[in-house]
């Protein structure tokens, strides 16, 4: 018999109520003829010993030697556990803002981190030395004085300059959202951060209007902060914009009515947007004629655009109700694990 036809037997016998040795020989009483128990009996308790000592010669074997003994595996312990992982609220949110926009038709588009001054700067209509250069405080790339100023390296402040990449790169129409990590020169705080994360939108196609714009952002917050929520715009200054604005969300903590989270005004600044200014347009002109002289796909006489862009950490500060910003990035599993 081998071992599996054994197991076999004392399955069937089991399912009869026969457990054990001497259950297997009365039940076999029942069918074998007299003498058949002692003569069984004597062949198994041999076959017992010969197991017990095949058992022992191969764990003999076995035995580690001394000098191995420290590379021992335990195989019975549990093995080591992987989480499987979330992703981080950060970048949750960036994903929601990015989906909403997809939704409508935008597709997204990245850029470099470290940029150049022309696309971070001249290129948006902030020229060399000019005092709008002083809102954004920049970390520059050091050793870069050799060059011409527009060619000089820095990590980029904002987003804006993948608008001018994209122009330069494509004709209209354009619709793109652009996340991605931008930097500054700031005393951090609670809300300033040197290193945090933008979405920027870009709309370029004929008769784009600022209805379109408002339009545009109005249904993006409903379906960020629900259907509730109240927009707002207020005149503002960006150089690559005309005219500007500040967009403001109804309070989403009170409704609109005051709290200290609004400081009583009922209204949250989330974000910058304009119309494209048409200086942008002469700067994407100017570089896309080195690739073709007659290019006119961003005469402003035939075409349109606006522009936003807006802080993720602000915003996921808001969903979550967390007070500093500095705490995403703190990589305290405790905070982590409550947006698992
Ligand atoms: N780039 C601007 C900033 O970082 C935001 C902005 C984007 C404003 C697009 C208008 C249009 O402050």
């Amino acid at each position: 018999m081998r071992s599996n036809d054994l197991q076999v037997v004392a399955e069937k016998l089991s399912e009869r109520g026969i457990t054990g040795f001497m259950g297997i020989l009365t039940a076999m009483e029942v069918q074998q003829p007299p003498g058949f128990k002692k003569s069984f009996g004597k062949e198994f308790n041999a076959f017992k010993v010969y197991v017990k000592e095949r058992i022992d010669s191969l764990e003999a074997q076995l035995k580690l030697p001394e000098s191995l003994k420290a590379l021992y595996i335990d195989i019975s312990l549990p093995g080591s556990q992987r989480a499987p992982g979330i992703e981080h609220p950060l970048l949750k949110t960036m994903n929601q803002i990015v989906a909403v926009f997809h939704h409508l038709g935008y597709s997204t588009a990245l850029g470099p981190q470290v940029e150049s001054d022309f696309y971070n700067f001249e290129a948006l209509n902030f020229p060399p030395n000019h005092p709008a250069r002083d809102t954004q405080d920049t970390l520059l790339v050091a050793g870069q004085q050799a060059k011409p100023s527009r060619d000089r390296l820095l990590m980029r402040t904002h987003t804006s300059p993948v608008q001018i990449r994209t122009m330069v790169a494509e004709a209209p129409p354009i619709r793109i959202v652009v996340p991605g990590n931008v930097y500054r020169n700031e005393a951090e705080d609670a809300t300033h951060l040197a290193r945090f994360q933008q979405v920027e939108g870009l709309c370029v196609d004929t008769n784009i209007t600022f209805s379109d714009l408002k339009g545009t952002l109005d249904h993006a917050m409903k379906e960020l902060f629900g259907s509730s929520v109240k927009t707002r715009f207020f005149p503002s200054f960006f150089p690559f914009t005309e005219p500007s604005a500040d967009m403001q969300i109804s309070c989403i903590f009170c409704g609109g009515k005051g709290c200290r989270k609004c400081k009583e005004s009922g209204w949250i600044e989330l974000l910058g947007c304009g119309m494209v200014d048409p200086a942008v347009f002469a700067s994407v002109t100017e570089a896309r004629s080195k690739l073709n002289p007659a290019d006119a796909a961003y005469n402003p006489a035939n075409i349109s655009g606006f522009a936003f862009g807006m802080g993720v950490e602000r915003i996921a500060m808001i969903q979550h109700g967390v007070a500093s910003a500095g705490t995403f990035y703190s990589n305290d599993m405790r905070f982590l694990e409550q947006f698992a």
